[in-house]
């Protein structure tokens, strides 16, 4: 396993998403914790929309009977999402949004606080305040923002008085808009087009993290593009590279991930146990210049 530094915490470049484990036995998620860490995962990721809250809710009791695993994971969490309703970054909503999520999570602080979505109406000023209280009163360590564009984090940084440390974004062999700009760059396609504002290059200059999820899903689909029909040829180019390599196709996924310069964490959503090692067998396989290129052009010509 890999890992990254976020202030003084030292994160695993593979986390576990925990938004599918709503729906869990006690028992289930406290296995799925078990066989994250087992494979060098120590970073989990909620928000506090995950199934209404019940997400955050069964992870909490876990730790609630077994408190030694505190020590040994990063929590972090989002807010800003009001379902069904608006986005909502005011002093008032996150401030509420922390205290449930304590609440559910059965912990005194939060590693790491996500604002979820941008919220074009927040008032930078209150997000400001929000930060400093939860900051002063120790309930958060570390701050970052989720889907968030570079000219977000300049307009927030202009104001805080803490530093934002990760953006966790889309990224995928088939949700490759990150990258696509840099290399179609001044070519009549819609690849050429930045939907991010060039958030690597942004990221990698200040030491921002950024988090890849849905690595193996476009978000748009219901489900994976593993085995998929829609995305034969890509999983053919995946087929052969976990021969060759002996892993499963979603390690050879989190391989591609991990290969950009920008040491990009990959958030792994599964519920499985035994998912999770058959993952994480992929931070130890090194693809070629070659192979990293034959994943990226499944469905595109390089210029
Ligand atoms: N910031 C944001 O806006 C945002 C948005 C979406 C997600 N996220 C975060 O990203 C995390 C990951 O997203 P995701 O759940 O879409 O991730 P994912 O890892 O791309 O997809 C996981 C899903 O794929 C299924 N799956 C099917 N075949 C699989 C295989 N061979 N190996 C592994 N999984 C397989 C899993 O089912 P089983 O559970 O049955 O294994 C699970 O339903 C979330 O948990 C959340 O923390 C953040």
């Amino acid at each position: 396993m890999e890992y990254t530094q976020i202030g003084e915490l030292t994160v695993s470049n593979l986390a576990l998403g925990c938004m599918r484990i709503g729906n869990k036995s006690e028992e289930e998620v406290y296995q799925l914790i078990l066989a994250a860490l087992d494979a060098g995962i120590n970073l989990f990721d909620h928000a506090d929309i995950y199934y209404g809250g019940k997400s955050e809710k069964v992870f909490g009791q876990v730790l609630a009977n077994h408190p030694e695993l505190r020590e040994k994971i990063v929590i972090q969490t989002k807010c800003g999402i009001v379902p069904g309703v608006c986005f909502d970054l005011s002093k008032e909503h996150i401030l509420k949004s922390v205290d449930d999520s304590l609440k559910r999570l059965n912990v005194d602080c939060i590693d790491i606080l996500l604002l979820h979505r941008m919220d074009p109406l927040m008032d930078i000023n209150e997000v400001k305040e929000a930060f400093d209280e939860l900051k002063a009163g120790n309930k958060v360590k570390y701050f970052g923002l989720s889907n968030a564009l570079p000219s977000q984090f300049e307009l927030l940084s202009s104001v805080l008085n803490v530093p934002l440390m990760v953006n966790q974004v889309e990224f995928s062999p088939a949700h490759t808009n990150l990258i696509d700009q840099g290399i179609f760059m001044n070519i009549k396609t819609p690849l050429a087009t930045s939907t991010d504002g060039n958030l690597i290059d942004y990221a990698m200059m200040k030491k921002i993290s950024i988090q890849a999820w849905s690595p193996i899903r476009e978000s748009l689909a219901h489900d994976t593009f593993l085995d998929n029909q829609d995305y034969a040829k890509l999983n053919e180019v995946l087929d052969e590279l976990s021969q060759k390599y002996q892993v499963s196709k979603g390690a050879i996924v989190v391989a591609w991930i991990k290969t950009h310069p920008a040491k990009i964490t990959t958030v792994i959503g599964t519920t499985t146990p035994v998912r999770i090692a058959k993952m994480a067998a992929g931070m130890a396989v090194n693809l070629t210049r070659q192979e990293w290129y034959s994943i990226y052009t499944w469905d595109k010509k390089l210029p």
